[in-house]
């Protein structure tokens, strides 16, 4: 029997080659990964960045040192500690996190707090107190906007900000007239009360609510 295959390679070469990879196979794991891990410490998806955002909430200015991914939900609720803004789907569909930064509702879930540096923003704390409501606030109270009270907040924010849209003569989806004042209809609070859910379905009730206020501004 020949001692070599049709690879000319003899028995006795083939054996010294499988006891080289049997000896690699053994290594330890540390001294193969070594390339590979070397820095994995530094790399850039596990170091975490940090700036100072400065901005005014409710009156009053702020100063945090977050980290750079921080929402601005997150923010508000984990480092000022105001809870009022609700996390209901952390990716702008409920409308339970809305706030108004510089004049305008946004949905705080979907967007960085880094990103409103030097920003006036309102939560539905700074809108009232308990001794004096917000004249939305006492509406949803003597209207009974509301059942649960998670979705609120964000309704309220929201609700002043409608009001001011409507102050300023800014058309909706459903407005058949946009060069005329837009017009105080149930439609026209439903279509821009849209991007609130309240899980509980006390819309009716919350549209009553707005209707008064905006009467009575009208
Ligand atoms: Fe922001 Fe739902 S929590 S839209
Ligand atoms: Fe409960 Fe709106 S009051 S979700």
């Amino acid at each position: 029997m020949s001692d070599s295959d049709d690879n000319g390679l003899s028995r006795r070469q083939v054996l010294a080659l499988g006891g080289g990879l049997v000896v690699l196979g053994s290594a330890p794991v540390s001294t193969l990964a070594a390339p590979h891990d070397k820095g994995a410490d530094e790399s850039p998806v596990r170091r975490t960045v940090t700036s100072t955002v400065a901005f005014v909430v409710n009156g009053r200015r702020r100063e945090l040192e977050l980290d750079n991914r921080t929402s601005l939900l997150d923010a508000m609720r984990e480092h000022l500690h105001l809870t009022g803004s609700k996390k209901g789907c952390d990716q702008g569909q409920c409308g339970a996190c809305t706030m108004i930064v510089d004049g305008q509702r946004i949905n705080s879930c979907l967007t960085l707090a880094i990103m409103h540096q030097d920003a006036e923003i309102t939560t539905i704390e700074g809108l009232g107190t308990t001794e004096s409501l917000h004249p939305l606030q006492a509406a949803f109270v003597k209207h009974d906007g509301y059942q649960c009270g998670y979705c609120t907040p964000g309704q309220i924010c929201s609700a002043v900000s409608v009001l001011d849209e409507i102050k300023r003569g800014i058309p909706s989806h459903v407005s058949g007239d946009i060069t005329a004042p837009p017009q105080l209809t149930s439609n026209e609070l439903r279509e821009r009360m849209s991007g609130n859910i309240c899980r509980c379905g006390a819309y009716s009730n919350i549209i009553e609510a707005i209707t008064e206020v905006a009467g009575e501004r009208a």
